[in-house]
């Protein structure tokens, strides 16, 4: 019987094969990055404010427990729709002033109920965090997570 499938060949197949998917793959995270930048996020409306919000929101570690585009942890509301959810597409200022009421409101002390600890957040704080959370509202996530609890 001839020998076709040789060490050379073997060897080949294993260069071959791992520089192909090497590439793949290098090719599909700059892809990836790509469709992020264009398509995903709206860099226009990236402001430092909302910048800014993103450390306040990682400072207090609100993803401890609430969950943002499905991530995070489950204890607490979904918050990637709250902007959404309080009416701020049709409706920005009453959402923000309702979104900050809220915050500055807890905890409520309602029995039975899950508690969310008061920050103390000043204005400029909470106005940051209102902009990271109407522009997370924005990122176009293909309709994940699937439903509102995250
Ligand atoms: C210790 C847990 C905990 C942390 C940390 C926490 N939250 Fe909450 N949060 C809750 C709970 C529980 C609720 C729901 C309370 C209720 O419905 O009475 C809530 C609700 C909310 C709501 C209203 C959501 C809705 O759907 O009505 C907003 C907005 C919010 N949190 C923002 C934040 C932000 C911003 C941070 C970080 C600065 C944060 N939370 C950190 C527990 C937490």
């Amino acid at each position: 019987m001839s020998e076709r499938f040789t060490k050379a060949a073997a060897r080949n197949i294993f260069y071959g094969g791992s520089i192909f998917f090497f590439v793949t793959f290098v090719a599909l995270t700059g892809h990836t990055h790509f469709y992020i930048r264009t398509h995903s996020t709206d860099e226009a409306t990236l402001t430092d404010s909302v910048a800014r919000g993103k450390h306040v929101w990682e400072q207090n570690a609100c993803i401890n427990c609430h969950s943002l585009l499905g991530e995070g942890a489950y204890f607490a509301p979904e918050l990637g729709n709250v902007w959404v959810r309080y009416g701020g597409r049709d409706d920005p200022q009453s959402a923000r002033e309702a979104l900050i009421a809220w915050m500055q409101s807890q905890p409520s002390g309602a029995e039975g109920r899950r508690q969310m600890p008061n920050f103390h957040l000043d204005d400029q704080q909470l106005n940051d965090l209102i902009d990271f959370l109407e522009f997370t509202s924005r990122v176009n996530t293909q309709n994940w997570p699937p439903n509102d609890a995250g």
